[in-house]
């Protein structure tokens, strides 16, 4: 209460000068100050399709790697890591802002992008340019890197990682892997990818659904009978989702709606769970946030500061994510293999308690299962803890260029921003590789 009270006067002040100086500056400097870094780039190859970003550079060294942020949805902004997760802002109850000190800025150069096209403030207004698939999607990021990287040339030496969580377990490894042959190709700006970090991510859809009973069974959200149900339920969707990854199109959308009974079902027996967080009441967490994250940027002051014009902001598009149902069931697994024998790093790190994207067996299953040259190794690696300023916030396992990490205590998004990006060791930790 009381900082608000004496920043009062000052705020009046800068608000009623800073009219007659310049065209539009805001009345809040961090406001402000997030404006400033925030815009939008044309993708050279689409017709009519924008990009909008938020770009921060590192406080520690320009030198730092350049770390790209990707939330998912599909469809939902990328806003939401930002001001809900690691960036240099959290948006605050009564929708003010403030400093987040353990923001990823700290130690990189980051980038938080809504896409695909039509997300957040990337609006678009042919629907044509919707993407559909991981190709259309990794083409519009690396396009958008780019002309990142054209304008930022200080830039294009640093080491870059790509970052995200929930369905960019999907955007990540193709868009690495779309860099991966950029790169190999001599197509564009060389762009130095040295490592990926999927956040609860879903990437291999297939060993994925199989372990939502299991979790939900561990959690106690389900009964002994239900989870043999569900099991039933899973021979059906693993078949389907089999055959998408053969055939694709209609049979992925078969697919995605034959297996999302598996979690309609577990949320049915859990009507007010948020699925995010399973020991959490929806309301408490991301349904609040989305509502708050659009009532602050739906704000005229917010908007003007930003430079997005009459553009709604939805903190997630249903027409985006229908455009996609098809890509859903896709394995990016497949992708990996190729990433990480040729020297590119992989963090699969895990919040305990997440449903959607559960770690439990569904991620740490097919990081497992991947086929690599070091697969058997890092099977038999051992589990040790993984310490944040002296405390156990989790458990990694390690070999060669891949981490699988499981975060204590937290859901997904909790952990980027708080236990796992503590003192941004997850970034220490990927660039000493
Ligand atoms: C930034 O990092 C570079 C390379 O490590 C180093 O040479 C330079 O002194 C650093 N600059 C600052 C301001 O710390
Ligand atoms: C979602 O995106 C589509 C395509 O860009 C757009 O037409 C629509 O208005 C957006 N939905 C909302 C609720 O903003
Ligand atoms: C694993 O990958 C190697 C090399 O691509 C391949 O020869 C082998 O058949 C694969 N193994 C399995 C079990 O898929
Ligand atoms: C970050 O971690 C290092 C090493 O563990 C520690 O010395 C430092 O005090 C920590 N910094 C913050 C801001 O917690």
């Amino acid at each position: 209460m009381k900082s608000k009270i004496f920043s009062l006067p000052f705020l009046l002040f800068v608000f009623s000068f800073s009219h007659f100086l310049h065209g539009y500056v805001s009345s809040d400097p961090y406001l402000e100050e997030l404006g400033h870094h925030a815009g939008y780039y044309s993708l050279p190859n689409a017709k009519s399709s924008r990009l909008f970003y938020f770009f921060f550079e590192s406080r520690n060294n320009i030198t730092d790697p350049v770390v790209i942020w990707l939330s998912g949805g599909p469809g939902c902004s990328s806003s939401f890591g930002l001001l809900a997760e690691n960036g240099p802002f959290t948006l605050n109850e009564d929708l003010s802002l403030s400093r987040n000190e353990y923001s990823w800025n700290q130690v990189s150069n980051i980038i938080y992008v809504d896409q695909p096209v039509g997300t957040g403030f990337s609006s678009v207004s042919d629907t044509d340019v919707l993407r559909h698939d991981e190709t259309g999607v990794s083409n519009d990021l690396y396009n958008f890197l780019q002309v990142f990287f054209k304008e930022h040339p200080q830039l294009v030496r640093n080491d870059f990682y790509i970052t995200g969580e929930s369905y960019a377990g999907h955007y990540i490894p193709a868009l690495a892997s779309r860099i991966h042959t950029g790169n190999k190709n001599n197509e564009g700006i060389p762009i130095k990818l040295k490592g990926i970090a999927i956040g609860n991510g879903l990437t291999n859809p297939e060993i994925q659904y199989g372990a939502y009973g299991d979790y939900a069974l561990e959690m106690k959200l389900i009964s002994q009978s239900d989870h043999e149900s569900l099991n039933q339920v899973y021979v059906n969707c693993q078949g389907s989702i089999r055959e998408c990854n053969i055939d694709g199109g209609l049979a992925c959308a078969s697919a995605y709606h034959v297996c999302f009974q598996i979690l309609d079902y577990i949320k049915s027996e859990n009507k007010d769970m948020n699925p995010y967080d399973a020991r959490k009441k929806c309301g408490e967490l991301m349904c609040d946030v989305n509502s708050n994250l659009e009532k602050f940027l739906n704000q005229e002051n917010v908007r003007k500061a930003l430079g997005v014009g009459d553009n709604v902001f939805v903190s997630c598009n249903a027409t985006v994510y229908v455009a996609m149902i098809e890509d859903w069931m896709i394995n990016l697994e497949v992708k990996i293999p190729t990433l990480i024998e040729d020297g590119i790093s992989l963090l699969v790190y895990a919040g305990e308690y997440d449903l959607v994207c559960n770690w439990l067996v569904g991620n740490s299953r097919w990081v497992e299962q991947m086929n690599w040259s070091g697969q058997k190794e890092f099977g038999a690696a051992k589990t040790v803890p993984f310490m944040v300023d002296g405390k156990e916030a989790g458990v990694m396992k390690n070999h060669g260029p891949l981490i699988f990490l499981k975060v204590h205590d937290t859901h997904g998004s909790d952990g980027s921003a708080k236990g796992f990006s503590t003192n941004a060791s997850d970034l220490d930790a990927r660039k000493a590789r």
